[in-house]
């Protein structure tokens, strides 16, 4: 694997994937097509809180210190996935009330994580989904331990002190239903420019925004949308990444290679609305192949056939996504 670097022969824009630990300890043909795809690697798991911090007093960082070697061994860069986020946090934390103890809280847990990884994690989702999910056309603040305690401060708090840790490291703002052609994803749009423009004018540092596009697999992308929205986030010096690309499929029809068309002609379809912009910085997938995914968790087929959301099969082969990506990035 490469880093993603622009020499002779090398993709241009670097390309990842969201890894799964347990297989990534004992697939061996997993951790190979790893190596043979990516340039970088985000965990799944084990940066979250609920990985992170059994109790209010420790730390547990085997899960992503084994993905750092496993990255470092294979000439990849590491991306870390979340130091703020409403999910996956542990019982504990629910007793974080105060303003006070939620600030002294975040502040201890990234100054510790990012500080553990300084100059080995060079870009961080420091604040996941923070906008609400409910489809008002008015968007607001997700709901989180966070949010209650600190309201909108917690993303400066969160941002300012990634920063102040590691200066070097590429912050971003994560969030999903960004992409489509639906009001919803619209309104999702002018929040996040909206949540982009206050921090800027609080001179919070920021560097880039995540599209973390899990794509709807029956729904068309509002290229204009998606290319106002980078030209948007470009006109204020802030760059673009997609960080979970798969697409819900459950939808799509059953025959295989239909289906993989209409996924695969979705990617081309986000992925040319921010090149017609810009160039992200890097495109990672949640997950490389159909063998591990969340998305069945959620989105399982009616008809009872395995989801294909992801660049490779089950059995570790190139999909029409993997090409479609591949012409992008030039992989
Ligand atoms: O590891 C435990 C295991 O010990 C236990 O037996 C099992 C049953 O409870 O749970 C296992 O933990 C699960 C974990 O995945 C590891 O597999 C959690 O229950 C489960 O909630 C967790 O789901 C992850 C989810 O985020 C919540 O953290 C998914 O794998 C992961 O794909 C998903 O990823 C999110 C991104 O972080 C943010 N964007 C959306 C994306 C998809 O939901």
């Amino acid at each position: 694997a490469t880093d993603g670097a622009t020499a002779a022969g090398q993709p241009k824009i670097p390309f990842g994937a969201a890894v799964r630990d347990g297989p990534l300890q004992d697939d061996e043909a997993y951790r190979q097509a790893l190596v043979q795809y990516c340039q970088l690697v985000v965990g799944e798991g084990g940066l979250k809180w609920v990985d992170l911090r059994p109790d209010r007093s420790s730390f547990d960082f085997h899960q992503p210190d084994r993905l750092l070697a496993f990255a470092r061994q294979n000439g990849m860069k590491m991306r870390g996935h979340t130091l703020a986020w409403y999910a996956a946090m542990p019982e504990w934390t629910n007793a974080i009330t105060s303003a006070a103890e939620a600030e002294r809280e975040l502040t201890t847990h990234i100054e510790t994580v990012v500080g553990r990884y300084r100059g080995e994690i060079p870009s961080w989702d420091v604040v996941n989904e923070p906008l609400s999910d409910d489809s008002s056309a008015s968007v607001g603040l997700r709901d989180s331990v966070w949010a209650a305690a600190l309201g909108e401060r917690y993303v400066d708090i969160a941002l300012r002190t990634a920063h102040a840790v590691d200066p070097r490291a590429q912050l971003v703002i994560n969030d999903y239903g960004l992409e489509a052609a639906t009001e919803k994803a619209r309104a999702r749009r002018l929040s996040l420019l909206d949540l982009v423009r206050r921090l800027r004018d609080r001179g919070t540092p920021l560097d880039a925004v995540g599209f973390q596009a899990h794509l709807p697999g029956d729904l068309d992308i509002d290229t204009d949308g998606v290319s106002q929205l980078v030209a948007d986030l470009k006109s204020m010096d802030i760059e673009v990444l997609v960080t979970e690309l798969d697409v819900i499929d459950d939808t799509l029809p059953a025959e295989i290679i239909e289906r993989d068309a209409i996924v695969a002609r979705r990617v081309q379809d986000l992925l040319g609305a921010i090149l017609s912009v810009t160039q992200p910085t890097a495109i990672l997938t949640w997950g490389l192949t159909d063998r591990y995914t969340w998305v069945p968790i959620w989105y399982k087929r009616g008809d009872g056939k395995p989801n294909r959301p992801l660049p490779l099969t089950d059995t570790f082969e190139p999909k029409p996504m993997m090409q479609a990506i591949q012409a992008v990035t030039g992989g």
